[in-house]
């Protein structure tokens, strides 16, 4: 063997590296793309999900809440909301009883006057959310 490293060799290095890891990359993607219909929680949805989904799309629940992560720090992480209060029936009732003009002197969850089909809307829709197999994320309840 020659003990030279030569242009020609680097030049293979350099195109093999790159075919191995776009090929790998392509490997991969394709990977999680399969993946994720498994992982996500279908046979729940049903209109009321979809009607849920619509209402907080509409109502920007996510310029202050975080769902599975994504969105805003200011109000609390809802991807586990059902399960933190233990039924939809709980969450439904925080979401109804909130005050009109807020809660004085800070920035609260506003008041949305829901109807009662919206209200159980977004109930399961959270409820779907929350079964959706996101690996045990959030690792603490508070999360
Ligand atoms: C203006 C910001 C804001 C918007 C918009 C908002 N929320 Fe909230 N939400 C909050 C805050 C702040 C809290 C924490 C309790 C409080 O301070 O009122 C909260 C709490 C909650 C809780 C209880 C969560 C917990 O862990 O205690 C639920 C459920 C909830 N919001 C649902 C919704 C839904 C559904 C929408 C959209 C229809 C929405 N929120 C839109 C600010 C908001």
């Amino acid at each position: 063997m020659k003990e030279t490293f030569t242009k020609g060799m680097a030049r293979n290095i350099y195109y093999g590296g790159s075919l191995f890891f776009l090929l790998l990359f392509f490997a991969l993607s394709f990977d999680t793309v399969s993946e994720l219909p498994d992982r996500d929680n279908r046979q729940a949805i049903n209109e009321s999900v979809t009607l849920g989904k619509k209402v907080w799309e509409v109502n920007n629940c996510i310029g202050c809440h975080t769902l599975l992560g994504e969105g805003a720090y200011f109000a609390p992480e809802l991807g586990n909301v059902v399960k933190r209060y233990g039924s939809k029936a709980a969450v439904k009732a925080f979401i109804m009883s909130r005050p009109k003009d807020g809660v004085p002197g800070r920035r609260s969850m506003p008041q949305f006057n829901l109807s009662e089909e919206e209200l159980q809307g977004v109930a399961d829709f959270l409820e779907y959310v929350g079964g959706v197999n996101t690996e045990n994320w959030p690792p603490n309840i508070q999360g």
